[in-house]
């Protein structure tokens, strides 16, 4: 099969388009011939040896897959030809989902809805499920409350948006150019705001009556983090969930007590290890809310699995919208 092959750890471009021997499963995996594949942020950071996660080299990366299950363990209660989606283990990963074909632990897969195309499963769990677990239960997010979702158009933030409308909140979102802030309203935003442009925090207080923020929800950190301290409410809370402007902020703790205001981090992939019990529920109310037609995920670019250093690069480069998924 064709698989892109990290032997040295660098940009996009030194992935390597080989042919590798798929070989057999290992004992207790189910074998998925992909469909569709998506790309994330930390595929670029595990490339270049920068993620908390160091697979050995070689890898191949992706985490995120749709497709057809073309074998699967006895009493696994999968069967071949089901249509699935899968999350493989980012921690040992040795051969990901920038390939024609991946292995997955059968409590790692779950299968679709006949309406789900493998687009929207491979762009899906990810991205909702940390919106999920970042508003929900994290955050505590209410009915009502006044939500900023920061980088609304970029993958976890498109999610937050449709997540946080979803639950009833009045939703703010910020993004980097004009065509991003259009692209959140879209999505459901009530308000959209150039954070290049126009300071996000004044216009925050201005839309919520001087109350500010109830749920922050930070994907970006850095500058905009240390801003989202200016308009987050009494009572409010800052969802730390990544840094893709490049610095990690440093939390006042003297503003977090003076202005009575909590910042909470999110890390969903330890849910899956420390409380997977949690999860299904999140699935559920998630599929429920895509089968209602209220959530979506937005994907911005299908390349052929050929193109996979193209299609890392737009998405690494913060130029990508929502998800750019590769097809197989
Ligand atoms: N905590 C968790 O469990 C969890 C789960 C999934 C993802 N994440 C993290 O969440 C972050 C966002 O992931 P994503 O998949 O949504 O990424 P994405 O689709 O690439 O979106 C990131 C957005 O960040 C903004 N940005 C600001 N400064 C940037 C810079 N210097 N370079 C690139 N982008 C920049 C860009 O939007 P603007 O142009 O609008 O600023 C970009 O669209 C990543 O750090 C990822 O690792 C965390």
């Amino acid at each position: 099969m064709k698989a892109w092959v990290v032997r040295r750890l660098g940009g996009p471009e030194t992935m390597r388009f080989e042919d590798v021997d798929s070989g057999a499963p290992t004992d207790g995996m189910a074998r998925i011939a992909i469909k569709a594949s998506a790309i994330n942020y930390f595929d670029a950071l595990m490339v270049a040896g920068q993620y908390q996660t160091k697979p050995d080299l070689p890898f191949v990366p992706g985490v995120e897959v749709s497709g057809v299950i073309e074998s699967a363990p006895a009493g696994s209660k999968l069967n071949e030809g089901d249509r699935v989606a899968a999350l493989l283990d980012s921690g040992g990963l040795t051969r990901g989902g920038y390939a024609e074909i991946a292995d997955a632990l059968p409590a790692a897969i779950h299968r679709l809805p006949d309406a789900m195309p493998f687009d929207d499963a491979a762009a899906f769990t990810l991205i909702f499920q940390t919106a999920w677990f970042g508003l929900h239960r994290r955050a505590n997010l209410q009915s009502g409350e006044n939500l900023l979702v920061h980088a609304g158009a970029g993958g976890v933030g498109s999610a937050a948006i449709q997540v946080g409308k979803a639950a009833g909140a009045t939703v703010i979102a910020t993004a980097g150019s004009d065509e991003k802030t259009q692209i959140c309203r879209q999505l459901g935003a009530d308000h959209a705001i150039n954070y290049k442009t126009e300071d996000f925090a004044e216009e925050v207080e201005r839309l919520t009556g001087g109350r500010g923020a109830d749920v922050i929800f930070d994907p970006v950190g850095g500058d905009v983090y240390d801003r989202s301290t200016k308009c987050i409410a009494f009572e409010g809370r800052i969802v730390i969930v990544g840094f893709t402007s490049g610095r990690i902020p440093q939390a006042a703790t003297n503003h977090v007590l003076v202005k009575n205001y909590s910042v909470v981090g999110l890390h969903w992939g330890l849910y899956s290890r420390r409380a997977p019990e949690l999860i299904p529920a999140a699935t559920k109310a998630l599929m429920d809310l895509y089968a209602a037609g209220k959530l979506k995920p937005l994907i911005s670019a299908h390349l052929p699995l050929a193109e996979a250093p193209k299609a890392l690069a737009m998405v690494a480069g913060g130029k990508s919208t929502g998800k750019v998924i590769l097809t197989i």
